[in-house]
């Protein structure tokens, strides 16, 4: 046989042994996963998952290759975050709240935080019509706004893929809107105070419905208009004044796992990680035979 024929067959081998040893390593991931929950532990520990990288370079020899494995490693981690995540999670996390509540900081975090996608309704209308949505409301006025927003909403509501979802501001304003973020997605209201949601924007002018009245006054006015809005929405309220984004995304997954919510993706790969215990039976008798 030629030299590289012979060199390429070696390695579709070692890749046959890694694919069996990951699958078994996903089995192993989501066993801890289900022990985990049954015994209240928090689920995702990034210091655990640091240590589990540093350690499997310490078990290569050539020292030229150690990061590279570390780093070809965290790849892996992050695929077995994201498989607990879809198992414990089988629908979009939708984030509402008003403008300043942290829904795109704590989005990105939570996406983060769980290997998950996450879309924010404002930056797809952005993308798409390549305006500034205060650009939209002095061009086109709040009412084109918000039906490109329910278009929008409408549309990821309906993704085959679970999301952080993050809602503008004012997507409760509309009914239909709240009917197709409960249908796939179980919603969070980021809640805040007007005096709190002023601090974190009153130098921001990119709000085109306090960009001429930035005041705690008004804040509280639109609030008290919109609360009963909010709180009808939810699944989940989260108080974030005075939190860090780190501590209100790390409570959104406690809370979240201390329920059974009803909602559930379309998601063609969560049914794909529900097989993976029956694929690892037969890959354990494929790999018996194999050694
Ligand atoms: C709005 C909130 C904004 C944006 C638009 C309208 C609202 O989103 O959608 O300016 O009605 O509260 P953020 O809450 O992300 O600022």
């Amino acid at each position: 046989m030629p030299r590289l024929e012979m060199l390429r067959r070696k390695v579709d081998d070692v890749d046959q042994k890694m694919a069996a040893l990951l699958e078994q390593r996903l089995k192993l991931v989501l066993e801890i996963m289900e022990e985990k929950k049954h015994q209240r532990l928090p689920i995702f520990s990034k210091d655990r998952e640091a240590e589990v990288i540093e350690r499997v370079g310490n078990h290569v020899r050539n020292p030229l290759l150690k990061e590279e494995v570390r780093f070809i490693h965290q790849y892996v981690v992050q695929s077995c975050r994201r498989i607990q995540s879809r198992r414990l999670f089988p629908y979009h996390i939708t984030l509402v709240g008003f403008m300043g509540s942290g829904k795109t900081t704590v989005g990105v975090e939570l996406s983060k935080l769980l290997a998950m996608e996450q879309i924010d309704v404002d930056h797809v209308i952005e993308d798409r019509t390549k305006m500034r949505i205060s650009e939209i409301f002095e061009h086109f006025g709040e009412k084109t706004f918000r039906k490109m927003e329910s278009d929008v909403v409408e549309e990821l509501s309906k993704r085959h893929n679970v999301i952080i979802f993050c809602s503008g501001g004012g997507v409760v304003l509309n009914e239909s809107n709240v009917e197709h973020i409960k249908r796939t997605g179980v919603v969070v209201w980021l809640k805040a105070s007007a005096e709190e949601i002023f601090r974190r924007i009153k130098d921001d002018d990119s709000r085109p419905l306090l960009k001429d009245d930035m005041t705690v006054e008004k804040i509280a006015a639109m609030l008290k208009d919109r609360r009963h809005l909010y709180e009808g929405a939810a699944d989940l309220v989260i108080d974030t004044d005075g939190k860090t984004v780190e501590a209100v995304s790390c409570e959104i997954v406690e809370r979240l796992m201390e329920k059974e919510f009803d909602r559930r993706v379309d998601d063609k790969d969560i049914e794909a990680v529900d097989l993976v215990p029956r694929i690892m039976k037969s890959m354990d008798s494929a790999s018996e035979s194999y050694k």
